[in-house]
């Protein structure tokens, strides 16, 4: 079993597989062009592959492939199926923006993968556009289609941001329940890659809009997840991640892994340490060791703060383009 220094069991692993990404959301990479990691500098299926199979050995059962879009990653269906026909009854999942779902889900699906965890922040062409900067939005509710089609379990994020996509909260949400299918509201995560003019709702102003036409019952976390969910009285559960009150962090059980081989132990801080040079050497042993070198530094909880920035006080400094939210 994994345990961090504060006492908490990690068994959740997110893998990027590229920080490469087919959209630019405003809340998630900068506006000006930016150079990209090169590509040898990315870790191969195998060797991410070898630091995957020493966490999973010691408790890690749930795994996410995230990017930037990891569907951009060639034959990310090879890697799906090498964690698939290695523990078959591995919660194995994957976070995409669905833009190249209804040429993938198939193969995904075949391959062994079990849930997505879809963006969709609008349903108006020129908001998806605007947001995504981007013309998206066609293209992406065909691949959650397809993934449905296909068998495959499907949650939707949407960031509502004030002035953007704020009235289209209970669209999105009557999408959702019209095909059966979670929603969680992410609050926005100030970051300095994001757009600066940007501004996010609070759950609580969040949950005010979904109030003005439902009736609703708070249920509380699932396990260790940051999604607190509700049900609205004809059953319908939705759910919201609030990382400004990051009370979630008294039970994370994550960690996450980069595409370049750094392991990070949380999402808001820079802290990092590589497996890169151990897995290129086959090094099972370093590998362990970085392992449980993060786990004992992993912090107490993030830093995103309610309300208005104090003096000294800093937005996050991580990419979550790099890091895969
Ligand atoms: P499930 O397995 O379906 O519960 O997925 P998930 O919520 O772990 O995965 P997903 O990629 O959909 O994550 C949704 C978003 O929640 C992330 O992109 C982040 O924005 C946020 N989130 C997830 N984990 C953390 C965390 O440890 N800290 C903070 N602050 N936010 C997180
Ligand atoms: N704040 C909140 N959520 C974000 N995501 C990306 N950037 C941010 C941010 N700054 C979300 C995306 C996606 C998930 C992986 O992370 O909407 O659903
Ligand atoms: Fe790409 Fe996801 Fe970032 Fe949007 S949020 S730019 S889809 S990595």
């Amino acid at each position: 079993m994994l345990i961090d220094g504060h006492g908490r069991t990690v068994n959740y692993l997110r893998v990027s597989v590229t920080e490469r990404c087919n959209f630019r959301c405003q809340y998630c990479m900068p506006e000006k062009p930016f150079s990209w990691v090169p590509k040898e500098n990315l870790l191969s299926f195998e060797e991410l592959f070898l630091f995957m199979k020493v966490a999973m050995d010691e408790g890690v059962n749930k795994i996410r492939i995230t990017g930037g879009e990891p569907l951009l990653r060639e034959d990310l269906d090879t890697f799906i199926k090498m964690i698939h026909d290695y523990k078959p009854d591995i919660d194995l999942a994957l976070t995409t923006n669905a833009y190249l779902l209804p040429q993938t889900a198939q193969r995904l699906k075949d391959a062994g993968l079990k849930r997505l965890n879809i963006s969709l922040d609008s349903l108006k062409a020129d908001v998806a556009h605007k947001i995504a900067q981007k013309d998206v939005l066609k293209q992406v509710l065909k691949g959650i289609d397809k993934a449905l089609e296909v068998g495959l379990g499907v949650k939707i994020n949407m960031v509502p941001l004030k002035g953007i996509n704020d009235d289209e909260i209970l669209a999105v949400m009557d999408y959702c329940k019209a095909r059966k299918i979670k929603i969680r509201f992410i609050e926005y995560m100030e970051n300095r890659h994001a757009t600066e003019a940007l501004k996010g709702m609070h759950g609580r102003e969040i949950l005010d809009k979904v109030k003005e036409r439902h009736t609703i019952r708070a249920l509380g976390r699932e396990g260790a997840s940051p999604s607190f969910n509700y049900e609205l009285d004809d059953g319908y559960q939705f759910g919201l991640i609030d990382p400004h009150k990051h009370d979630f962090c008294e039970n994370c059980n994550r960690i996450r892994l980069t595409a370049e081989g750094n392991l990070i132990p949380c999402l808001y801080f820079d802290e990092a340490m590589s497996i890169a040079e151990s897995v290129k050497k086959g090094d099972i042993q370093g590998a362990a060791d970085v392992l449980a070198q993060v786990l004992k530094d992993k912090p107490k909880e993030n830093r995103w703060i309610e309300g208005e920035l104090e003096e000294g006080q800093e937005v996050s400094s991580r990419a979550f383009y790099e890091t895969g939210g």
